[in-house]
């Protein structure tokens, strides 16, 4: 039986009887969203993902879906040349998805990698979630590439982008989740009018750019008002988020948790990232009894 995948934005997931587009996957086709049946799921491509045939989902199913506590490392201050092994490392103790940052020297005053790095990792990691973080000058430049690595979810800055829209519906029609980031200058309006053409919103934490940062708590009340307006909106934060910041994001609504040396340069990365979970669970738990 076919079920529907959360690779839909929000607004779509939860409209009554609503056809699903593309993205209604077969459970052993796809591993393109988070969903329970990721796990059954075999290496997604995007054509794999595009040949489900559109569906019904009653309101009913669609209200069920409950917002999720997920941990993505950020691999940015990892050892990188040991990115197989530093990786699998995170997910073997405990991540739900790996957080990939991706920098061009121009965006943001930094370089890391690129596509062919990323698909490297896939060929290796078959099965997990990737997130790439996509602090470029032209996001929509990198889409197809980012695809064809076997990114998941391409999520991109939406300060240098002009047809922020349009950059949302190629994400998506290349076959992975779109999610939208904001600088810690950014205003939440800036990206009200865009939130249903989107899977998730970034708020960053610390000028993109560099690990290691200064958490800002200035910006909860972003997380604060993007949960109180959309309460199953995935929300993630990124930047300085570690064991003594992650009580404030938990109590602001973030669910999508980046945590990049908290977690690397930890002894025990096991028991980091699940008091991290702890800490948004129950925060989670508090909001819905
Ligand atoms: C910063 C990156 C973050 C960063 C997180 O520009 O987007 O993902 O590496 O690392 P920490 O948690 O150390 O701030
Ligand atoms: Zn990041």
């Amino acid at each position: 039986m076919r079920r529907p995948c959360n690779n839909l934005p929000g607004a779509q997931r939860t409209a009554a009887f609503r056809p699903l587009p593309a993205h209604s996957c077969a459970p052993t086709a796809c591993n393109k969203c988070l969903c329970p049946h990721t796990s059954l799921a075999s290496l997604h491509t995007a054509a794999s993902c595009q040949t489900g045939t559109p569906i019904r989902i009653a309101a009913s199913t669609a209200m069920n879906d409950r917002l999720k506590c997920k941990i993505g490392p950020s691999i940015l201050n990892a050892d990188l040349s040991q990115l197989y092994k530093e990786s699998q490392r995170l997910l073997d103790n405990g991540a739900d998805y790996l957080h990939l940052d991706v920098m061009d020297g121009h965006f943001v005053p930094n370089l890391t990698f690129g596509a062919p790095v990323v698909k490297c990792l896939r060929s290796k990691i078959r099965h997990a979630f990737f997130e790439t973080h996509m602090m470029v000058q032209n996001p929509e430049q990198w889409i197809e590439p980012m695809a064809d690595a076997g990114v998941d979810q391409y999520t991109f800055h939406i300060e240098p982008v002009k047809e922020i829209i349009k950059t949302c519906r190629k994400v998506r029609e290349a076959g992975m989740k779109v999610g939208l980031a904001l600088k810690p200058g950014t205003e939440i309006d800036a990206v009200r009018q865009f939130i249903d053409q989107a899977d998730m919103i970034l708020i960053m934490t610390v000028e993109p750019g560099f690990g290691g940062q200064k958490f800002m708590t200035d910006m909860m009340p972003k997380v604060q008002w993007l949960r109180h307006n959309y309460p199953l909106l995935d929300v993630e934060v990124d930047g300085g988020v570690g064991l003594n910041t992650i009580a404030a994001c938990a109590d602001a609504g973030a669910n999508m948790i980046v945590s990049g040396t908290a977690i690397i340069n930890a002894p025990d990365q096991r028991a980091v990232i699940a008091s991290l979970r702890e800490t948004v669970e129950s925060s989670i738990h508090k909001c819905s009894v």
